[in-house]
């Protein structure tokens, strides 16, 4: 939304609508139109990309932009130390972990480093890390791994370390990765904000989109038909219990939209902080990317180069880009594809050929050198919940976004013509965006990825992530803090 800065007021009236009627054909039908109205349909060309730190003065807990917009002091140590208690299923150690771990995991190092005291609770992690958790610097979270099953999590067990150490001294505030602490616990709590990486809305939303999809002679999976019927009443009770949390935390404007506008949660209590990714570990490298296609032996002469990284399952939308792109490569034999990641589709996209180069999952120095590789990063998803991390990798590293429209993407990341395209679900769409791509050619798509890299260090950086945390968990802590600048 960053072209239309002046967060005018979209009109409301679509959502007075008498719930207790006809409510599943409403939410089937004006969903999609609700999005729609609340996404600018104009992208004005005037946007000066340095317009991303917006002018803003008063209470904090009013501000409906993601407070990436802001500018924090970071050379200067905090205020005051915080005591921090963060509930997350499972705490990253060494392994490849989920977009909500790996963002817990930033997040709570990077506050730690800034001197806050912080306790993550958290399921014990798989095998022998003993010797891992010794390793760690004296200024990391302090890990609080419940007794039992690897990886399986017990929020009762993590509530009782929780409860014992409050006793001794009692927490700031209290940090909770999406339902980790579930509502009868945490409803009770006044120092809580929860981070939101998908809400059930979102997901009546996706499972529409994976629908859609299904071919016509293709059954409907039993889970799938049992997802899709109990994804509404999950909508109705995320409604009536959400309001119960102190202060929710969405990682993208569409999700603080619908907090606001359709969960009917009062704006003070809804803010939107975007994940960040370390700078350290994703920025521009010509030499390296270089390097990267001639080992991976895609050839000189190859027109362009397009990436996809992340878990290679339905959900993600692999079959939309398999269909899409075994049709494509038809007519356009120098451009490849890069398929970073594994799972199931894994074989199918080796049975395309030479121009997809399918090389399973990467560690986070491979994956900087795959993204400095690529012309442009794809990412076909059919989840509009949350957001993906590596759409923020892929632009912190100066490379333009070719992404399914959904709101969460479009609101928050290609916020601005300049930084990519954009498809509908659909097959037709994406083969369409991906023509408009291959015209364009590397040169021009090299600009879009100056520009998005610009965006992407102003906005997407964990330490603007972790600094806007910061400052929230300080209001949360004495009102006084609330008060920006
Ligand atoms: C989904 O399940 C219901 C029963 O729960 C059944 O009546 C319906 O036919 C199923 N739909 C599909 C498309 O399989
Ligand atoms: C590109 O180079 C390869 C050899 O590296 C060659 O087989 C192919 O024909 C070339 N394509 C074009 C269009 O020049």
């Amino acid at each position: 939304m960053a072209s239309s800065n002046n967060k005018t007021k979209k009109p409301t009236s679509s959502f007075q609508f008498n719930l207790c009627t006809t409510l599943f054909f409403i939410v089937l039908f004006t969903i999609p139109a609700l999005f729609l109205l609340h996404t600018p349909t104009t992208t004005s060309i005037c946007t000066t990309l340095a317009s991303h730190v917006k002018p803003f003065s008063g209470d904090l807990r009013l501000a409906e932009f993601a407070w990436n917009h802001l500018s924090f002091i970071q050379d200067q140590p905090p205020p005051i130390v915080l005591k921090i208690a963060v509930f997350s299923r499972k705490w990253p150690i060494g392994t490849t972990p989920g977009g909500m771990e790996r963002h817990a995991h930033t997040l709570h190092t990077a506050l730690a480093r800034r001197g806050h005291q912080v306790h993550v609770f958290t399921s014990p992690p798989p095998g022998d890390t003993s010797i891992n958790l010794q390793a760690s610097p004296p200024s990391s979270p302090q890990l609080h791994c419940h007794e039992g099953e690897p990886g399986r999590w017990r929020y009762n067990k993590a509530w009782e370390q929780f409860v014992k150490e409050n006793q001794q001294q009692p927490f700031d505030v209290v940090h909770s990765e999406s339902v980790a602490l579930p509502h009868f616990v945490a409803r009770n709590l006044p120092n809580l904000a929860v981070s939101w990486h998908g809400i059930a809305l979102e997901s009546l939303q996706s499972d529409i989109f994976q629908d859609l999809t299904r071919r016509a002679d293709e059954p409907m999976s039993p889970a799938f038909n049992s997802s899709i019927q109990g994804v509404l009443p999950k909508v109705l009770n995320e409604i009536r219990f959400f309001k119960n949390y102190a202060h929710h935390v969405a990682i993208s404007n569409s999700c603080g939209e619908i907090l606001r506008d359709f969960y009917q949660i009062p704006n003070k209590r809804v803010h939107v902080i975007v994940n960040g990714v370390d700078e350290e570990d994703f920025g521009k490298d010509v030499k390296l990317g270089n390097e990267f296609r001639s080992k991976i032996g895609i050839p000189s002469n190859a027109s362009l180069v397009l990436g996809v990284a992340g878990r290679l399952v339905k959900d993600k939308g692999h079959p939309l880009l398999h269909e899409a792109y075994s049709r494509f490569i038809t007519k356009h034999p120098n451009v490849y594809l890069i398929v970073a990641g594994s799972g199931p589709w894994e074989n199918r996209y080796r049975d395309l050929g030479d121009q997809v180069l399918v090389l399973g999952s990467m560690s986070p120095s491979m994956l900087k050198a795959f993204y400095n590789a690529i012309d442009i990063f794809v990412n076909p998803t059919l989840r509009p919940q949350g957001l993906d991390l590596t759409l923020m990798e892929a632009m912190m590293s100066g490379k333009p976004i070719l992404a399914s429209r959904f709101p969460s993407i479009k609101g928050t990341i290609v916020v601005d013509d300049e930084f990519g395209f954009m498809f509908a679900p659909n097959v037709e769409s994406f083969l369409e965006a991906l023509e408009a791509v291959v015209e364009e050619g590397p040169e021009r798509l090299a600009k879009r990825g100056k520009a998005c890299r610009e965006y992407a260090s102003s906005m997407f950086t964990a330490r603007k992530m972790a600094l806007a945390y910061e400052r929230l968990f300080l209001c949360i802590k004495d009102e006084t803090f609330c008060t920006y600048p």
